[in-house]
């Protein structure tokens, strides 16, 4: 596919999405949509691809959906508002169930669905001075799509004060609440993504996706209702050739054959 919206990068098992449409910000219209969710669904089959970086070209990691496009939805019928919410929808869905884990690299700007996309990554780095926010309502809509991705990443208590007062903050305020693991200096941010980018590939690819599915599993459900899945987790991965291959390297004091 002819990306318009986005550059991938490829470098050894690692794959770079960049939003790539800096003089808007990386506001996501209707194409940037289609082709970051194309890009990460495609990604999912590639199995020489272990981590998946996403980021933004130009001043910004991303000010969230496109603000003409979204205005321009009042001429349009109910049913299309409906098909194209729920394409912004299944994109943050593609974003949080991709069998890769993802890693955001923020600076500039995460506003709005751009503080959305950082909660629906597995990993966020941020530059310290990135401003955050749910902006919406300040705006008069609302953070809808977004919300399960930022309620189960920052808490209930956190998302009654930013949703309802649409305030902007800080990364270190992102942090403290969970949006994102670290806030450091822009110039020490290439070299913290790939500190997580590096932990990422000492684990087994396919238990990481074993992983992010127990996670998706688990989250705010009974003990009691999941505990035959993760029985059935834990003696099946155990008994696969990856698992097999890691306890047995460790046994034998070598790293497994997954490590580069
Ligand atoms: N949708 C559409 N266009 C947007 C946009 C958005 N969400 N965010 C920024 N832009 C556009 C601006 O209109 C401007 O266009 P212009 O050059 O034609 O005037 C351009 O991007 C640059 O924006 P500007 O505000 O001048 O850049 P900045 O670097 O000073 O600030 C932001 C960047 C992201 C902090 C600021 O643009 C902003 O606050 N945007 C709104 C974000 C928001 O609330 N999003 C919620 C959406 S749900």
């Amino acid at each position: 596919m002819q990306l318009e919206r986005l550059q991938v990068e490829f470098q050894g098992p690692v794959a770079r999405i960049w939003m790539n449409r800096p003089d808007a910000r990386n506001a996501f219209d209707g194409l940037m949509t289609t082709e970051l969710r194309k890009t990460l669904f495609d990604l999912r089959t590639v199995d020489s691809v272990r981590v998946i970086v996403l980021g933004g070209r130009g001043p910004a990691f991303c000010a969230g959906a496109d603000l003409q496009w979204m205005k321009a939805m009042v001429a349009f019928t109910r049913e299309e508002n409906l098909r194209e919410a729920q394409a912004l929808a299944d994109l943050f869905f593609t974003v949080y169930e991709s069998p890769k884990p993802v890693v955001a690299r923020v600076h500039g700007a995460a506003l709005g669905g751009g503080s959305g996309l950082v909660a629906s990554c597995d990993i966020a780095v941020a530059a310290l001075g990135t401003q955050f926010g749910f902006t919406e309502v300040r705006l008069g809509i609302l953070p809808a799509v977004i919300s399960p991705y930022v309620i189960s990443k920052i808490g209930e208590s956190a998302a009654r004060e930013l949703f309802l007062t649409g305030e902007r903050f800080e990364a270190v305020r992102a942090q403290e609440i969970g949006l994102v693991r670290a806030a450091v200096p822009e110039d020490d941010l290439d070299a913290a993504v790939e500190g997580r980018v590096g932990e990422l590939l000492k684990a087994g690819p396919r238990a990481i996706a074993e992983a992010k599915a127990l996670i998706r599993e688990v989250a705010f459900r009974r003990v009691e209702d999941v505990q035959r899945y993760t029985v059935e987790a834990i003696a099946d991965v155990r008994t696969s050739p990856e698992g097999q291959e890691g306890m047995r390297a460790f046994l034998e004091k070598r790293k497994p054959d997954w490590v580069p």
